[in-house]
């Protein structure tokens, strides 16, 4: 949709890939809960990929476990994933904090909302350029600062506001700000427009299409919104309950979703097209992940499950190129 050619059809190696990855958490007296598992997917240089899902199905889990910064009780148990020839897990953490906020960068879910209301945006901004890369003299620092603002669309006077002094949306911009301090290759956006009205997310998108164009910035986009991943991705990946559901190009999800999951997902988003359409939703809930069911794990709300679903868990079936579902409905 962006012209990005999705996966395996680039011909240069991709930026990242990641491979068969499992994350549980483990918490005292209790049992695992898979929270991720056996997710791959690869991304290029320049492209966006939307990472979509309901609450709770492993987006920001997978996301921290890129950035290698899952809380104590997260554990990745398995996989890969391969940065610059290097596969990070392998990293010892000192190794890791050549590539954390360098080259992989990552915008929290809700962290606009947790700036210090008592510190100028100019002082967090420089905080980050102090503490993750070289830079240590004032002045340099400064100009750093008011270079990342303009990037971002904010005047570099404003740096000396306080975050109350800000607009939501200008709080974003100041956050995209900050995981660019270091110019990284790669920046994983965690729902960065859903606390915003429906312009200034749309600014936002604009903003971040703007900074994939002039600086070849690869973005792993994490949302629950489909109308925004048809914007700005270009490729997608649908998770549920911690699984892959479908991976492909934009168009693909949108034009030939194989799934039942994406297919209902896409049934509960407003279509401009039929207005008079009542959206659907989707009944029931995602499993609970320290007892998922032994089939696959969306059978019980699959509006076409049979025997088989509810007795094993579905591979993931290659389709084409770059095509990827999890369902044994295109097992033919
Ligand atoms: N620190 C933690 N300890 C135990 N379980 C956790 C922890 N953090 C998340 N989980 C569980 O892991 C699952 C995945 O959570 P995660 O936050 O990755 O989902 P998400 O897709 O980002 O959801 P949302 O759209 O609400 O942000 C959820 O069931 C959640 O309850
Ligand atoms: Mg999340």
């Amino acid at each position: 949709m962006n012209g990005i050619v999705n996966d395996v059809q680039h011909k240069a190696a991709p930026l990242l890939t990641v491979r068969h990855l499992s994350v549980d958490y483990i918490s005292k007296g209790e049992r695992p809960a898979h929270a991720v598992e056996g997710v791959s997917f690869e991304l290029n240089k320049g492209e966006i990929l939307g990472l979509v899902g309901e609450s709770g199905c492993g987006k920001t889990t997978l996301a921290l476990s890129l950035m290698r910064l899952l809380p104590a009780s997260g554990q990745i148990v398995s996989g890969e994933i391969i940065f610059g020839g290097r596969d990070l897990l392998g990293l010892s953490e000192r190794e890791m904090r050549s590539v954390r906020w360098k080259e992989i960068s990552m915008i929290f879910q809700g962290a606009m909302n947790a700036l210090n209301p008592v510190r100028p945006i100019g002082d967090q901004i420089g905080e980050a350029i102090r503490l993750h890369t070289s830079i240590s003299d004032r002045n340099q620092i400064n100009r750093r600062v008011g270079e990342l603002l303009d990037l971002v669309g904010i005047a570099a006077a404003r740096k000396d506001q306080f975050p109350h002094q800000y607009s939501g949306g200008m709080r974003q911009r100041a956050m995209i700000a900050m995981a660019l301090a270091c110019s990284p290759q790669v920046v994983i956006a965690d729902e960065p427009t859903t606390a915003l009205d429906v312009m200034i997310q749309a600014q936002i998108l604009e903003l971040l299409l703007q900074l994939r164009r002039d600086l070849g910035l690869a973005i792993l986009f994490v949302t629950h919104d489909l109308g925004v991943v048809a914007e700005i991705c270009d490729s997608v990946l649908v998770m549920y309950g911690g699984v892959t559901a479908e991976y492909a190009g934009v168009d693909t999800i949108y034009n030939a979703p194989r799934h039942p999951y994406t297919q209902e997902l896409l049934k509960a988003f407003p279509d401009l097209t039929r207005p008079h359409e009542r959206l659907a939703s989707i009944p029931g809930y995602p499993p609970r992940l320290d007892a998922l069911p032994p089939g696959c794990r969306f059978a019980p709300r699959c509006p076409t499950a049979f025997d088989r679903c509810y007795a094993e868990p579905p591979p993931i079936y290659a389709l084409g190129t770059g095509h990827r579902v999890s369902c044994f409905l295109v097992d033919d």
